[in-house]
């Protein structure tokens, strides 16, 4: 039989893909951006022990709901605050994957957006708290004005980081123009 092989459809196809292929069950992870949790569904729903931020409690009581009605609430630590502070009890090298999904939560006050200033003090700081193999996932929305600045700063800032410690790579629709995008950096085994 021949076969078939679709691209992916949109940036967070593709970051799923790439979240399933690196997870095993018991692995910790982190979606500094929780918003209503569907990112936080998929996570836990692969085993991961899933710590989930955002600076709004009705988004995390969103979150929370939806995962109490998977079952799988037991693996999930909601935490409200911003991202660019971790929570002191995660240490450095024990975590495989962090996730951004950055903007503003879909339906939302739009005002209430990521910002370039703490997405890249967040980003810093998440380097550090990655065991080797380990990635972070970043979706990228540069169809409004603080997304592309914090797309094209965040591009500048992977970019720059150093080719024997880290793998990264940006995936963009070409032909279609503003569309989000997905950055993937892993630590690689040294
Ligand atoms: C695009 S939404 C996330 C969507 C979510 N991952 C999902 O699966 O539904 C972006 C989220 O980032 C949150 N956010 C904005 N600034 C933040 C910050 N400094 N720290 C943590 N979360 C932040 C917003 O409140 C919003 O819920």
């Amino acid at each position: 039989m021949r076969k078939t092989f679709t691209l992916f459809q949109s940036h967070l196809d593709l970051a799923h893909r790439y979240w399933s292929e690196l997870l095993s069950v018991g692995d910790h992870v982190i979606d500094a951006t929780c918003g209503n949790g569907r990112d936080t569904v998929i996570l836990a729903t692969l085993g991961a022990k899933t710590y989930s931020i955002d600076i709004q409690q009705n988004a995390l009581n969103e979150a929370k709901l939806k995962v109490e009605s998977k079952g799988i609430a037991q693996l999930v630590t909601f935490i409200k605050g911003c991202h660019s502070k971790f929570p002191e009890e995660i240490e450095s090298h024990s975590v495989k994957l962090i996730v951004y999904n950055l903007g503003y939560l879909p339906g939302g006050n739009k005002d209430v957006t990521t910002q370039v200033t703490t997405t890249l003090k967040s980003l810093e700081h998440a380097l550090d708290l990655l065991v080797a193999g380990g990635m972070i996932s970043i979706t990228c929305y540069p169809g409004h004005e603080e997304g592309k600045r914090e797309e094209e700063q965040l591009l500048y800032f992977c970019q720059n980081l150093s080719p024997r410690e880290w793998s990264c790579c940006h995936h963009r629709w070409i032909n279609r123009k503003l569309s989000p995008s997905l950055i993937i950096l892993q630590k690689i085994n040294v």
